[in-house]
């Protein structure tokens, strides 16, 4: 109970202040912005689905490069492509109108993205061809409300997203390949900012006001330095004034030159896997379909990630001290291919029985060994968890880096009782595993209580 309520007057006064700018704990230059503490839930979260959607799911072919690659690059590829599948003169915004998503269910999305055990589910809001998948106003009859769907993708996704208690990020280009504002301002050396003040400005602004995103994935930015993006402004804004001031989460994307250096977290490169520890909190994206982040017809099974591999990449990352961030490109129809379905589900039933030594884990003294099998190490309270993939061929697992004491003891996470083990000098340890059929799993996880 308050013992005294504070007064209006003081309410009004904050409020004030605010508006007034004082108070403003970030200004719009790097070393500020780059010491803002990210919310604690995205280094928590550790896993989220990347969702690739768009009309370049229409033609299907190829990747979301689509356009580029058939009008800009002028790739023999794409080129023949149309000659030989669309009537001459087809455009690329003819594709839009059979962007139908008529099976388009984002509960059933939320519910599929839910069951991987993500925390968090990330849409592209604008991919580098300009289609807005919300109403933008600033997107004239190249948005997903006035031709295509039909319907408000990023609102609808993002109520069911948040009905399964995860957090809703967006994904938004800055640069758009044939934009006419864009190419001007390119032409003109990027001294001029039409694009950025007439487009990517208020675009920005809407998407953050209008659906409150709990991050913000940036891309596109590379052919332009930050200072013609107006990054800095629009995060000072975003981390002081904008309705998610304390819990977004942005990236690295924010100019050239900023990827691993500036923002966030950082993302590297696409597919970024660090070779050892890095200092600052990272995230690795990658796709399921390896050749494509957006839906293609003609993908073929050995063309995918294998659950394998996932749940090593997951393991990987986490131990590294990164989230994981694995895509899906759903159809034009509105599905999300069953090949994808299955993996994220398999995903999730691995994480129902790991997933302690994943979520809210941190990296420990040790990322890796490799002594019998290879082995991720996370620590989460007083708890070392080593992860490994393969089962060893013999029913004893050598692991020589933890130290153990009398007090030590050794859990298989989702197997009833404790293991035997027995100590190795100077350190490390033996554990004799349980003779049980292991038929069909991938990973498993030893949690290690008082061990050092
Ligand atoms: C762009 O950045 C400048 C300098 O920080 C700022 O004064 C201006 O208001 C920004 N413009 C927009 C549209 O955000
Ligand atoms: C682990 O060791 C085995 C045997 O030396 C080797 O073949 C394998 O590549 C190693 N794996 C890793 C991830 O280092
Ligand atoms: C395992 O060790 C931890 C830490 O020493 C201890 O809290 C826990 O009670 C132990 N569990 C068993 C079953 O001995």
């Amino acid at each position: 109970m308050l013992l005294f309520s504070p007064p209006v007057w003081l309410f009004c006064l904050i409020k004030l202040a605010s508006l007034l700018g004082i108070g403003a704990q970030y200004t719009p230059d790097w070393t500020s912005l780059d010491s803002r503490p990210l919310p604690s839930w995205y280094d928590e979260a550790k896993f989220g689905i990347f969702v690739h959607w768009g009309v370049f799911a229409v033609p299907g072919f190829g990747s979301e490069w689509f356009w580029w690659h058939w009008q800009g690059e002028k790739n023999q590829k794409y080129v023949d492509f149309m000659t030989k599948n669309y009537p001459p003169g087809y455009s690329y915004p003819e594709f839009a109108p059979d962007f139908h998503a008529q099976f388009f269910d984002p509960d059933q999305w939320a519910e599929v993205f839910a069951s991987s055990g993500a925390k968090y589910v990330v849409l592209t809001s604008k991919h580098h061809e300009g289609f807005t998948n919300w109403g933008s106003p600033n997107s004239w009859n190249w948005n997903s409300v006035d031709t295509g769907p039909h319907r408000d993708i990023v609102g609808d996704l993002g109520a069911a997203v948040r009905k399964r208690s995860m957090h809703y990020g967006l994904y938004h280009s800055l640069f758009e390949w044939f934009h006419p504002l864009y190419l001007s301002d390119k032409k003109a050396g990027f001294k001029t900012q039409e694009y950025v003040f007439r487009k990517v400005m208020p675009e920005l602004h809407g998407l953050v006001s209008s659906y409150k995103p709990d991050l913000i994935w940036s891309d596109g930015d590379w052919e332009a330095p930050d200072t013609y993006w107006n990054s800095t402004s629009f995060l000072a804004w975003l981390y002081n004034d904008s309705p998610v001031r304390d819990t977004v989460v942005t990236n690295d994307r924010w100019g050239a030159g900023c990827s691993c250096k500036h923002g966030g977290y950082y993302n590297c490169e696409d597919k970024y896997t660090p070779g050892q520890l890095p200092k600052h909190k990272w995230e690795k994206c990658t796709s399921i379909d390896t050749y494509s982040w957006g839906y293609r017809r003609n993908m073929m099974v050995y063309q995918l990630l294998d659950l394998p591999t996932i749940i090593d990449d997951l393991a990987r990352t986490v131990a590294l001290g990164g989230n994981y961030l694995l895509n899906v490109g759903p159809t034009a129809d509105g599905t999300i291919p069953a090949v994808f379905e299955e993996r994220l589900r398999a995903v999730g039933q691995w994480l129902q029985v790991n997933g302690e030594a994943i979520y809210a884990s941190q990296p420990w003294r040790v990322q890796a060994e490799n002594t019998t099998v290879p082995i991720w190490y996370t620590f989460k309270g007083k708890s070392v968890y080593a992860i490994f993939l393969d089962w060893p061929s013999q029913y004893s697992l050598k692991i020589t880096t933890p130290k153990t004491s009398s007090l030590s003891n050794v859990t298989l996470l989702g197997y009833p009782k404790p293991l035997k083990w027995s100590a190795l000098e100077p350190t490390g340890l033996i554990v004799t595993l349980p003779t049980m059929n292991m038929g069909g799993a991938h990973g498993w996880t030893l949690r290690l209580d008082g061990v050092a």
